[in-house]
């Protein structure tokens, strides 16, 4: 018989954030999603300080193999970046990290999230839709940059 896969979840802290880096930079699919202003070590210090019990690590042997970064608003949820280690994948992972994810935010008086996924992310989408997470058709998504290095995106 297989043996159970053991490994474990934490927070994330700001020490995490080369592993956290390396891991994002290292599927072109969270690559993408990330811009060189909020994804920088101040711009995750930022975030996490604003959001220090809502994002997640999970560790294998001291390693970091997957991460989720949730926060809110104070009245929606948000899921930033999700990602797990490619060795890793299918065994889980993501579906544990969001379910952390989802208790902490309900813990802080949150009843709804949404999160952003490229169209053509087939897979997320696939993940996203057996976590219950419904396709909005009627809303288009508008945004605006408020600085010059941050792309508006297509
Ligand atoms: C999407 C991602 C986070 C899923 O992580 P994971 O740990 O492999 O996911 P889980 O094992 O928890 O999957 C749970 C369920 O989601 C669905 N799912 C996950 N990956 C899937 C895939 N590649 N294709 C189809 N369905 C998938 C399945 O229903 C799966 O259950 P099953 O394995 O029993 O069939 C991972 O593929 C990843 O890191 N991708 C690159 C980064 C990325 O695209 N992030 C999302 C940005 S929004």
């Amino acid at each position: 018989m297989e043996k159970e896969f053991e490994y474990s979840t934490r927070n994330v802290t700001i020490e995490d954030y080369d592993a956290v880096f390396a891991l994002w930079n290292s599927s072109e699919e969270s690559r993408r999603a990330m811009n060189p202003v909020d994804d920088t070590r101040e711009g995750i210090a930022k975030y996490l300080e604003r959001n220090p019990s809502t994002c997640f690590a999970a560790v294998k042997d001291g390693k970091i193999i997957g991460v989720i970064l949730t926060g809110h608003d104070g009245r929606r949820g948000i899921i930033h970046h999700l990602c797990v280690n490619p060795e890793y994948r299918r065994m889980g992972i993501a579906n544990r990290l969001v379910s952390l994810a989802e208790e902490a935010l309900k813990k802080e008086g949150i009843q709804k999230i949404f999160g952003l996924v490229f169209k053509d992310n087939e897979p997320a989408n696939a993940f996203w839709e057996q976590q219950g997470y419904s396709l909005r058709t009627n809303l288009n998504y508008r945004n605006k940059s408020l600085n010059e290095d941050i792309p508006m995106g297509e």
